[in-house]
């Protein structure tokens, strides 16, 4: 695609877009929304310093993080960080901003609403283990699924639909793939240990999410304080 068409598809997405529905949930069991504290934006070592600490540690302990952290990871993460357009902390091509994170807590799983800042309930009950094929994944007390939303790249109407799975997956990857640097530098500035996996079981995530068949699990990230040593 020539450069000037997409920023051109870039400008005119948001207002198309923004009507989309969030992907129906499965039913949460009695589950109740999880409101989370306004995050807190100033702070944090410098950028230099996080790039710098920026790593995967996948001894990740048990500690809870405080529902602050959580806030402030989860808008980290792809939060909104210009509120007159409702723009977010990672870049998607065209906005369409596709990936939703389902955010698996020790009680239940949430989808991330970014708009409201707050965990729309998903499925009860603590289902952390199922977010990675490794030994240790269950243990951290947050974990992140990335899902790819590609019916949204399909209901653009115009040049603003893209059909091509091969765009699709490329876009969306690249999609997950920022949000997931955004969790990694943050994980970094506050000296928490993060852990981002591509070796997952994707249809059992999607069976277990009552995912729609255009809804692709794409990796999920694990993230805590880091686990003591005995
Ligand atoms: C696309 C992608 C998939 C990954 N999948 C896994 C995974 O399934 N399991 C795992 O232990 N680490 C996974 N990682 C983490 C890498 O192993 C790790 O980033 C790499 O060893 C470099 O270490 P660093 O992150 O500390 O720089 C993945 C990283 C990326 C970018």
């Amino acid at each position: 695609m020539k450069r000037r068409t997409f920023l051109q598809r870039s400008a005119a997405a948001w207002p198309v877009l923004a009507g989309l529905a969030s992907p129906a949930p499965a039913p949460a069991q009695g589950l109740q929304p999880l409101a989370l504290p306004k995050p807190q934006k100033q702070g944090g070592k410098p950028l230099m310093q996080a790039l710098a600490e920026r790593q995967t540690n996948r001894n990740i302990g048990e500690e809870k993080l405080s529902p602050q952290m959580l806030s402030n990871l989860l808008w980290a993460a792809f939060g909104v960080n210009r509120e007159t357009s409702g723009m977010r902390t990672a870049p998607s091509a065209m906005a369409v901003r596709e990936i939703d994170i389902y955010v698996f807590l020790p009680e239940g799983v949430y989808l991330f609403d970014a708009a409201a800042h707050n965990l729309k309930p998903v499925l009860a009950g603590d289902h952390r283990a199922k977010t990675g094929n490794q030994a240790g994944v269950g243990k951290a007390p947050v974990s992140l699924v990335y899902v790819a939303d590609l019916d949204k790249y399909a209901s653009g109407s115009g040049p603003m639909r893209v059909t091509d799975a091969a765009v699709q997956t490329a876009w969306s990857n690249a999609h997950a793939g920022f949000i997931g640097q955004n969790v990694y530098l943050y994980a970094a500035s506050e000296g928490l240990a993060c852990w981002f996996r591509a070796l997952i079981d994707n249809a059992g995530i999607a069976k277990l999410l009552n995912l729609r068949p255009g809804q692709k699990v794409l990796y999920s990230q694990g993230v805590g304080h880091p686990e003591k040593a005995a």
